[in-house]
């Protein structure tokens, strides 16, 4: 399998992998034919009306593209809007890290699914303190 130099660098040096305490929210998500498994991890802050992510970590058991997308997707999400960063696709993902072979394609999935899904239960808590 071929992968593409940007893919190697963030495989081998991941960007953002680790823990946040508390996080603001937190996304898990799998993929049951491989077995992969990837959490993402944001610490929100609000400035004026908007809510920016502050911080971004991910844990990810996986292949080596699962690792680089992880890594890429935290990067594509540091500083951006909760709305911004929703709109992170996997093909953004894909593309950042210069292709990714296509039968490894749905690793990018995981990458924008954990994120939304750390954003969907963000929001979730946040509609929790409200009620
Ligand atoms: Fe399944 Fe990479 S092979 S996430």
């Amino acid at each position: 399998m071929i992968y593409s130099k940007k893919v190697l660098e963030h495989f081998m040096h991941p960007h953002n992998q680790g823990t946040i305490p508390n996080p603001s929210g937190e996304g898990i998500v799998g993929n049951p034919t491989c077995g992969d498994v990837m959490r993402i991890y944001i610490k929100v802050k609000k400035k004026k009306k908007e809510e920016v992510i502050e911080d971004i970590k991910f844990e990810t058991l996986g292949c080596a593209s699962a690792i680089a997308t992880s890594s890429m997707v935290t990067d594509l999400a540091k500083g951006r809007t909760l709305g911004e960063a929703l709109k992170i696709s996997r093909d953004d993902v894909a593309e950042a890290l210069e292709g990714l072979p296509p039968i490894k394609m749905h690793c990018s999935n995981l990458a924008s699914e954990a994120l939304a899904a750390a954003i969907e239960d963000y929001r979730q808590k946040e509609k929790e303190k409200e009620e």
